[in-house]
């Protein structure tokens, strides 16, 4: 339920459009989905670098990173990451409407989640890119450690132990990463952008 009563709505005197045209390329969010672990945030920083390269101005928007900011006061409860998932995809449209490309790197485990980031953007705004990999990989990456701590029973809700994982139903594009390296990953990203004009 919105609280925010008596507020007007603004219109920019630049518009999406303009901002398009002044940087020479197309706005929208390559939304990665999938387990802690997967290499989501990897990824989305080596597209990150490769992007800056070729002149396209972009940002990467991490869910631990979030979390200590914005999204602080935010748990891991069902209710907590429908929360950090519908603010990070009103950051995503604000990014989009600057003109840049934004890259999310979020487990968004839910798909009714992922679904009212996907209705909130414009379809040639939104790619949905899992990041699959087997949980029995991620565990044994465990870069963070958290997944020894789910199955002690010290973290709760951890998703893939004792909080679900809902895989895309019809993804953009699936990366395995326990098959392909990080740069592999990144230039299939590179092929699929370039061949459908995103860039
Ligand atoms: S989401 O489910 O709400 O999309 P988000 O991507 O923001 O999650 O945060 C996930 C990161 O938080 C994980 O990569 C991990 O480092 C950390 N984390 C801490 N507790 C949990 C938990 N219970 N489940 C999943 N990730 C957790």
């Amino acid at each position: 339920m919105a609280k925010s009563t008596n507020v007007t709505w603004h219109e920019l005197s630049l518009s999406k459009e303009s901002r398009r045209i002044q940087n020479a390329h197309h706005s929208f969010a390559i939304w990665f989905t999938g387990l802690s672990g997967s290499g989501k945030s990897t990824i989305a920083n080596e597209l990150a670098n490769s992007l800056y390269k070729n002149g396209i101005s972009n940002y990467v928007l991490d869910g631990d990173n979030i979390r200590h900011g914005l999204n602080k006061d935010l748990g891991f409860s069902a209710e907590d990451r429908k929360e950090n998932i519908r603010r990070i995809g009103e950051v995503a449209k604000l990014f989009i409407d600057s003109g840049q490309v934004v890259l999310t790197a979020f487990i968004s485990p839910f798909r009714e989640d992922r679904a009212i980031v996907r209705e909130l953007l414009e379809e040639d705004e939104f790619i949905e890119v899992y990041v699959k990999c087997p949980i029995e990989e991620c565990e044994n990456r465990d870069p963070k450690g958290l997944y020894e701590k789910a199955r002690q029973g010290i973290i709760k809700d951890f998703t893939g132990i004792d909080s679900p994982y809902e895989e895309p139903e019809n993804p953009a594009l699936v990366l395995e990463t326990d098959r392909y390296s990080i740069e592999e990953c990144a230039e299939r990203l590179i092929s699929y952008l370039t061949k459908r004009n995103f860039i």
